[in-house]
């Protein structure tokens, strides 16, 4: 049944155009996604509902955007080089590689029970090269988090906006992890996008704003409109913990991967980072990146408290927690009940007869207006069963139907997604009544 609903997603996700296979013309390129005309829209509504939660509703964040690629004495200092790598095991028969961690038997490969290799460190960042030339002194890495381009510009930041602490940097972009074991559709890929603030305080308050941040980033998901029952937080035990962090809590949904159903997965890890990141880009750059308190005149590195989250899981998320079957008469109707922000359209525009020119042109005027203030379709490509079924799993929420009365009452159907609830609505008032009903 649930590994049934995780297929059913990845089907509606390629019909209805949210997500394809990357590179599908040619046999397709595994692990890498291509987000279409609705997942594109869906993933941009993500991505500003958080940077307006983040960025725009606080005084205390500043938003901003670093380059993918950096210096290579960056992963030195973030200590990437060093340890963000996995032990990995081939098998001698089948050529196929897994993740040591997991294997049951060290020996065995578990796919064909050919022997294993002994395991090996197999580092997770892309190496390329910079310029014409391929040699060890032009490689660089395509970076595996965003979070180190904001740790390089602390001082830049205080030069030019000269935050007082307790603030915050934050930003939204693709990272790149040559992941041993992707899968899962969209939820582990090897080009990913991440959603990451770095929180800078004074470490004796780091405590207090850790534990604020896992209860704000943990009410974020319940604004995305996902179920609470479907979201838990999860504190990393001693063991877990990376070679940064004093702490971490990991915000999980209960995704549908298997038929257990009870696929409870990452979407977002909060780590308190302590001051590792100021004082090891001090030591390898030579800069001092410390922060003066003029009130108290010292001289200290702040702590870092970190709520990194990934934006395609969101989605992912998003997607499973609003996809439902209901029973309409003989029929099966799925709908993405999708909230108002997350919906990639508002409004669709439906003539009801497509041979009638006076309908026609009536209802591409209405979606023409609308297009100014809200995100409109028209759709005159089938009978208005099928259209209304189309706009259902796609999440659109109010579906507008010009039909032979309209041209004489000037009145349309407005049919709400969730209620199927229809009102006859009159054209002049139509686009403010869509207003406050998206409000
Ligand atoms: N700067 C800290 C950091 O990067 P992380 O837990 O490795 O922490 C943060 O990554 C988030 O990025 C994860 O919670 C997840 O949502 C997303 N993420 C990480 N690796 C991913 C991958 N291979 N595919 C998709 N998303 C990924």
């Amino acid at each position: 049944m649930a590994q049934n609903l995780m297929d059913k997603i990845v089907s509606l996700c390629k019909r209805r155009g949210f997500i394809f296979q990357g590179s599908e013309i040619y046999g397709g390129l595994s692990n890498t996604w291509d987000y279409g005309p609705y997942g594109v829209e869906l993933k941009n509504n993500l991505k500003k509902a958080w940077w307006r939660s983040n960025v725009y509703e606080r005084d205390d964040i500043l938003g901003m955007d670093a380059a993918i690629l950096m210096h290579p004495k960056v992963w030195e200092a973030s200590g990437h080089v060093e340890n963000f790598f996995d032990l990995k095991s081939d098998c001698k028969s089948c050529k196929k590689r897994f993740k040591t961690e997991a294997l049951k038997d060290k020996n065995k490969c578990p796919e064909c029970g050919g022997e294993l290799t002994d395991s090996r460190p197999f580092n997770l960042m892309f190496k390329t090269y910079q310029g014409p030339i391929e040699d060890a002194s032009s490689a660089i890495y395509m970076r595996p988090e965003t979070a180190q381009g904001m740790f390089v510009n602390f001082l830049n930041i205080l030069d030019s906006r000269h935050p007082k602490l307790p603030f915050g940097l934050a930003q939204i972009g693709k990272s790149f992890r040559n992941e041993i074991t992707p899968g899962n559709f969209t939820f582990r890929t090897r080009e990913f996008e991440q959603m990451e603030i770095e929180y800078f305080c004074r470490p004796e308050e780091a405590d207090k704003f850790y534990d604020s941040w896992v209860e704000e980033r943990f009410n974020w998901y319940l604004k995305l409109g996902l179920k609470k029952e479907n979201l838990r937080k999860r504190q990393h035990s001693k063991e877990e913990l990376a070679h940064y962090a004093k702490a971490c809590t990991d915000i999980e949904y209960r995704f549908p991967f298997s038929t257990s159903g009870d696929d409870w997965s990452e979407l977002e890890g909060i780590a308190n980072r302590q001051d590792f990141d100021l004082k090891q880009h001090s030591k390898i750059s030579g800069k001092e990146l410390m922060y003066f308190d003029d009130q108290k005149k010292e001289k200290f590195y702040p702590y870092i408290i970190e709520p990194s989250g990934g934006v395609d899981r969101s989605v992912l998320a998003v997607l499973a927690d609003a996809y439902h079957e209901e029973k309409v008469r003989e029929d099966t109707r799925v709908v993405l009940k999708l909230n108002k922000e997350m919906a990639p359209t508002k409004v669709a525009v439906l003539p009801l007869l497509r041979n009638r020119p006076e309908i026609v042109e009536l209802a591409r005027r209405i979606s023409k207006e609308l297009k100014k203030s809200m995100v409109t379709v028209y759709d005159d490509t089938g009978a208005i069963g099928k259209l209304y079924r189309r706009q259902d799993e796609v999440g659109t929420l109010y579906c507008v139907t010009v039909d032979v009365q309209s041209l004489e009452d000037k009145q349309v159907t407005v049919r709400e997604r969730d209620s199927m609830r229809q009102e006859r609505i009159s054209v002049d008032s139509l686009g403010e009544y869509l207003i406050n009903r998206l409000k």
